[in-house]
């Protein structure tokens, strides 16, 4: 297998809010082709493009209606081209976004199913109800409180949904399924595409029969379709008759294991590249759920880290490291501060992820230390189904709109969602048009891509050097991880080690100073990059300033 990525960064961009060149308030793809010099600069080798495919935008193009097109508002087929042409030149590999565990309920195979085509019934999930009125199990779906089958009276059938009932699940026992899939992922190799990411690819194989799941109330169903009974013979399958296993591949895990994991991503076992899981992005869910708030727990983020560092080293596994993406609310406004020390908490999140061992993700704005939205007035101003679900939920269940909007405040994926700041123009530079599709963050006049493109001091700027090391030092696209002071609650720390060579991480996570001792008595530390100016070059320094982050040579 192609071992490459170990020394990539991958560059995630949500072309809906990437940049718009047509005005329509929604970005295109020519858009992300304008912004190729500025991803270049980046020194990344792959964009991950979110779905662009014909949908109905349920669920932004998670919801796909036809998987060999692109969705006009996005562009054409010849757009797309020319991006991977011209990504390509600049030595960037484009990796698609397989949204394979459901499709859009419009799309032609859920159609003809409708139409009772005993073919296309069999392509997806469809069962008798237990009852009049009554689902065939108790399964929820995984957005918002709720069943994941929905009724279809003139077929007196229902069809399972993992995600909106717009979104009808797969049947993927189904071997000719499987070899659509197979087909779709053929004619975007065919194109030129370098890499794929898999959508929830561990929700695809469900158990048999599926069962009732009556004595676990509040994750009805879960263990009956996350890494299912046949989930590694179907990857391996997928991978084996298209030849996937020379291209970069990442599968989304969702509530996985690192067992699973370990299995998922060894190069033996011929299944992907890297997995991305989620554990250590709950470290602010009270009571395991996303809606209820928490300061984030310094002490679960480490053990998780660590426990997923050290289990995929020892499995020889590969993780995907990321600390943001679409679904998920601005790290700096997480694990760091948006406020006083925002450029410092957002390079020190920056160098904790970046240096870690597996292939890092940037998503759009992070780099630049995008937050999450504080000017969302009214639950209006939000679009995300998932928000706009769980905000009713919460209202039913006796919160306030102002607790409710606070919920989304923190925790809506519209907050990683809002239009890329470019500059402190119109629209922060993102859309020419009258209303981008999602309102633009207050903030854009300070946080914005024009500001910091030039300043060797930016976050940016932070970022770029960081990419490059991984380039540079094989210590730290192949070196060991080894934690160091775990039992810490403010700082994250941790040594890289191969061939003799050693390099030290040490992250203070915090608004105040700490003292953090050297780990060798007589070592020579000697600085490869800090984030604040005046760090000592050649001494390790006894205190840590807030949110500062170092990383020394140990020699
Ligand atoms: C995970 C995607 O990242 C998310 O945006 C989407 O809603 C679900 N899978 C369903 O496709």
């Amino acid at each position: 297998m192609n071992a490459n990525f170990h020394k990539s960064t991958v560059y995630q961009i949500y072309p809906k809010s990437f940049r718009d060149t047509t005005g329509s308030g929604v970005g295109d793809l020519n858009g992300v082709t304008e912004k190729l010099d500025y991803i270049a600069g980046l020194g990344v080798d792959y964009i991950w493009l979110t779905p662009f495919f014909p949908s109905p935008q349920v669920d932004n193009g998670y919801d796909v209606a036809d998987y060999c097109d692109v969705d006009p508002r996005f562009g054409t087929m010849a757009d797309l081209e020319r991006l991977i042409a011209e990504a390509g030149r600049r030595g960037i590999g484009l990796m698609l976004d397989m949204v394979f565990n459901h499709t859009s309920d419009e799309h032609i195979w859920f159609q003809k199913a409708l139409q009772g085509e005993q073919k296309y019934l069999d392509y997806y999930l469809f069962r008798p109800g237990k009852g009049p009125g009554l689902p065939p199990n108790d399964w929820d779906n995984t957005v918002a409180p709720g069943s994941a089958w929905e009724y279809v009276p003139h077929l007196d059938l229902w069809y399972l949904h993992l995600y909106d009932k717009k979104q009808p699940d797969l049947n993927w026992d189904n071997p000719a399924v499987r070899e659509e899939l197979k087909n779709v992922i053929r004619f975007w190799m065919g194109k030129g595409i370098r890499g794929f990411r898999f959508d929830v690819l561990n929700q695809t194989s469900k158990a048999e029969g599926l069962p009732d799941d009556g004595e676990n109330p509040g994750k009805n169903g879960k263990r009956f379709y996350t890494d299912g009974p046949h989930i590694h013979e179907y990857i391996q399958d997928l991978v084996r008759d298209t030849g996937l296993d020379k291209l970069v591949t990442v599968g989304e895990m969702a509530s996985t294991s690192l067992a699973h994991c370990q299995r998922y991503s060894n190069p033996k076992n011929k299944e992907l590249s890297m997995v991305f899981s989620f554990h250590h992005m709950k470290a602010d869910y009270r009571e395991n759920s996303k809606w209820k708030l928490m300061p984030f727990s310094m002490r679960y983020l480490k053990d998780t880290l660590t426990e997923w560092q050290l289990g995929m080293q020892e499995a020889g596994a590969w993780n995907a490291v990321f600390w943001c993406n679409h679904d998920q609310p601005r790290v700096v406004s997480r694990y760091g501060d948006d406020g006083k020390y925002w450029a410092e908490s957002a390079k020190m999140l920056a160098m904790a992820k970046q240096l870690l061992r597996g292939t890092p993700y940037i998503y759009q704005g992070e780099e630049l230390g995008m937050t999450n939205v504080k000017n969302y007035d009214d639950i209006s101003d939000f679009n995300d189904t998932e928000t706009l679900q769980n905000y009713d939920a919460l209202i039913r269940a006796g919160s306030t709109p102002a607790e409710a909007l606070e919920v989304m405040h923190q925790r809506s994926r519209d907050n990683a969602r809002t239009p890329m700041q470019w500059n402190g123009g119109r629209n922060a530079g993102f859309s020419d048009g009258e209303h981008p599709w999602l309102k633009v963050n207050a903030n854009y006049e300070t946080i914005n891509a024009a500001r910091q493109v030039d300043d060797p001091d930016s976050i940016l700027a932070f970022y770029r050097a960081l990419v490059a090391l991984r380039k540079e030092y094989d210590v730290i696209s192949d070196g060991s991880f080894e934690p160091y002071l775990h039992e810490r609650e403010d700082v994250f720390a941790y040594f890289r080690r191969l061939g003799g060579k050693t390099l030290l991480v040490v992250c203070n996570f915090y608004g105040a100073e700490t003292e953090v001792p050297a780990p060798e008595a007589g070592a020579e530390y000697r600085l490869l990059l800090a984030n604040y100016a005046d760090t000592p070059a050649d001494r390790f320094p006894a205190r840590l300033r807030p949110y500062e982050a170092v990383a020394y040579w140990v020699e």
